[in-house]
């Protein structure tokens, strides 16, 4: 049952109108308040957007309550089991899913842009080995943006393959300078993905240039790349979350891709974001050295006076479990045994899991685990360092900022410029 399509209300007497927004789902309205202040000098107020819808997107949606995904339309289940990463990522910024013939061309594009000018290596090699991950791939995605002039990149679509291209190099460079492996150049091997159809296979030949070593067949595991392809169909949109919103908030000033993605991956760095992949390891890293007193950690979590928050759960929109979170721990599960590691972190995420969904103070708050819980249990057994986790979370997020950048210019939304409440001096002289 759709709402109406007025809201009445008064203020000090006066009765006014706005009109209400609804989405695909009923369910999904909104007071569009865009007339708001001219009509009643009145804005709204809504720290963190709690409330406030920015934009309309048809690239990706969630039912927080429900607990449900969708990419265009298909649940992030059927997705997972039927599409490589380059299939989803084409989806999000298509809208459709290729055909074969749309998948090969699409890949083909991909593979020509899999290089990067020599004068990038020679940044790269100034770079301090010490710099966090995440502001290396931020910093050199930027200046990418000096060696994408027009004879690289013919028409503006291209900028979608020279990303997706070389996001990988990129982090790949930063993984082998930090392990102290010699700089590998990519070079392309095509299988075919599990729809039978020859695609670049881009997540065997990211894995490649991390891990293979000059003069030595490059042999991994298959159970490594099947469960990469997950991590990144499932890190690959979330709607609006902080860092695809400041996308496209560089979006609406024109600001161009590269330098958009750039402040992407900056904002989902922050340790309450993308970061909370590496912060989780490093709590349950905390809590097994200090002799896995689980309940201490929990009574930390809940004392309003402790900083401590139990990484890894909450969310903003679920109210209920994550889907992605679900299908990570299966895949953590099934890597940990097919690699016949026993992961003694894996086994006391699950211990906390079982314990805080039983606990009143998360039950009442509705904190469930979400996809950063069990994702760094996955990286840390293919032997990525914690401090890159949130560089493989922003591999997977590039198709979904670029397909909101593009959405964004599509529409030719207005810029991103909030009001606010100021609450400083009032105007006063310098004596
Ligand atoms: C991601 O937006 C996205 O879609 C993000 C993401 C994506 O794919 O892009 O899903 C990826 O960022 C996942 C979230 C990763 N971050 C963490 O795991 C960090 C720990 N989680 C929390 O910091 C928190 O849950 C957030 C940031 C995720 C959500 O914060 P909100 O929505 O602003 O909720 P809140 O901080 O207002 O918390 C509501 C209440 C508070 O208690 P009260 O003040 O109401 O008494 O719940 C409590 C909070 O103290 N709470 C927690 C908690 N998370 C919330 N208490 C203890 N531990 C936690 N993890």
């Amino acid at each position: 049952m759709c709402f109406s399509n007025i809201v009445n209300f008064d203020i000090n007497g006066c009765n006014y109108k706005l009109p209400v927004v609804y989405g695909t789902y009923c369910y999904e309205k909104a007071i569009n308040i865009s007339q708001l202040r001219e009509n009643t000098g009145f804005i709204t107020f809504d720290p963190g957007f709690k409330n406030t819808g920015i934009t309309k997107s048809s690239i990706s949606f969630i039912d927080g309550e429900k607990g449900e995904l969708l990419y265009r339309g298909y649940p992030i289940e059927q997705i997972i089991n039927k599409c490589s990463f380059i299939e989803t990522s084409y989806l999000l910024l298509n809208g459709e899913l290729p055909n074969t013939g749309q998948l090969k061309s699409f890949s083909k594009r991909i593979e020509e842009f899999n290089s990067i000018s020599k004068e990038i290596y020679k940044i790269f090699d100034k770079i301090p080995a010490f710099y966090h991950p995440m502001g290396i791939l931020s910093s050199l995605t930027c200046i990418l943006t000096a060696f994408t002039d027009s004879s690289t990149i013919q028409e503006e679509k291209d900028i979608y393959f020279h990303l997706l291209a070389k996001l990988p190099i990129l982090a790949a460079l930063t993984y082998r300078k930090k392990v102290g492996l010699p700089i590998h150049y990519v070079d392309v091997e095509k299988t075919t993905n599990n729809n039978n159809n020859l695609d670049y296979n881009y997540t065997y030949n990211l894995l490649k240039m991390f891990f293979s070593v000059p003069k030595k067949s490059y042999q991994i595991n298959p159970v490594i790349p099947d469960a990469l392809e997950k991590l990144l169909i499932l890190h690959a949109d979330h709607e609006q979350n902080c860092s695809t919103t400041t996308v496209r908030l560089l979006s609406s000033v024109h600001a161009n891709l590269l330098s958009s993605v750039s402040a992407g991956i900056s904002a989902l760095w922050g340790r309450l974001h993308g970061g909370a992949n590496q912060a989780v390891i490093e709590m349950l890293e905390n809590i097994l050295n200090s002799g896995g007193n689980i309940k201490k950690w929990i009574e930390k979590a809940k004392d309003k006076k402790d900083p401590f928050r139990l990484m890894g759960f909450g969310h903003r929109i679920y109210k209920n479990f994550d889907p992605r979170a679900k299908i990570v721990k299966k895949v953590a599960e099934n890597v940990i045994q097919k690699l016949g590691i026993s992961d003694p972190i894996l086994e006391l995420a699950k211990e906390l899991e079982e314990i805080v969904l039983k606990e009143p103070y998360f039950m009442e708050k509705k904190l469930y685990p979400n996809i950063d819980f069990y994702s760094g249990i996955i990286y840390q057994a293919m032997g990525i360092p914690k401090d890159m986790f949130t560089v493989m979370f922003a591999l997977g997020r590039l198709p979904g900022w670029m397909a909101h950048w593009k959405e964004m210019r599509l529409n030719r939304e207005p810029i991103g410029r909030p009001r606010q409440i100021y609450i400083g001096y009032k105007k006063r002289n310098i004596h």
